[in-house]
């Protein structure tokens, strides 16, 4: 199990709740705050060509990020004041979010939950309040359907009566862990991001499953 102190933890008046929330819902499989005794598996996920984002390839330079300094990496990570950059390369504001690795017993990936305070409504750059990614040699094992799982009573704490959870049209495998989670299909129509890409919107009650 990984050490807690010393993690990097997220940005948002809500952290020491959403802690408590997780220590409730350990079961083998966890999801924890990225910390610098996980960082070697992250890195060696990234060398393996896993790309936490799903949108633009940032394996190589996150590995020279982590490379240079590890420490101001994960600080990096868990900071609102670093922008995210889109794959038109425009930069825009972090939102606040929940960053946390997929754990167990070794990494399987990474997961976030971002919102805006007093609002369901998110910018258009953002195509939901919950993002994933498992690294490709533990798919199939149902941590991306727990993940989301898991993030629901956090979003819940954070105010949010509903997620937006989006996927393209054929990523039948995050189409089926969002709607195993309760996910409505609410359209459907071209991805702002992506051009050429279809994305499927679903709302998932926080309250789900
Ligand atoms: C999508 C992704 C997160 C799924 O992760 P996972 O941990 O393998 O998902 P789960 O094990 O929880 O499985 C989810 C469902 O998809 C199914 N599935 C898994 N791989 C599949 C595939 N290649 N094609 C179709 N269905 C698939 C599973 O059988 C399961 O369905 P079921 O609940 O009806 O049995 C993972 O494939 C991934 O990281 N892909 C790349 C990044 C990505 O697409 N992220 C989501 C962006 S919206």
């Amino acid at each position: 199990m990984l050490r807690r102190n010393g993690c990097a933890q997220p940005q948002d008046r809500n952290a020491e709740p959403v802690r408590d929330l997780l220590r409730t819902m350990r079961n083998g499989f966890e999801l924890v705050s990225p910390s610098i005794e996980g960082l070697p598996q992250y890195a060696a996920a990234l060398e393996r060509g896993w790309s936490p984002d799903n949108l633009r390839d940032v394996s190589q330079e996150q590995l020279a990020a982590i490379r240079k300094d590890p420490e101001a990496f994960l600080r990096d990570a868990v900071s609102l004041d670093v922008p995210v950059i889109l794959p038109d390369g425009r930069k825009v504001p972090r939102l606040p979010f929940h960053p946390f690795w997929m754990w167990d017993g070794e990494f399987c990936g990474s997961t976030s939950l971002r919102f805006q305070h007093g609002t369901e409504e998110l910018p258009p750059h953002c195509t939901g309040h919950i993002g994933y990614a498992v690294v490709p040699w533990k798919r199939g094992r149902g941590y991306a359907t727990k993940s989301l799982r898991m993030l629901l009573p956090i979003a819940r704490v954070e105010g949010l009566a509903r997620v937006m959870v989006t996927c393209d049209d054929d990523n039948e495998a995050s189409r089926r862990v969002i709607v195993s989670s309760g996910g409505k299909l609410a359209g459907r129509g071209p991805s702002p991001l992506v051009n050429g890409k279809t994305l499927l919107t679903f709302w998932i009650d926080t309250n789900e499953p």
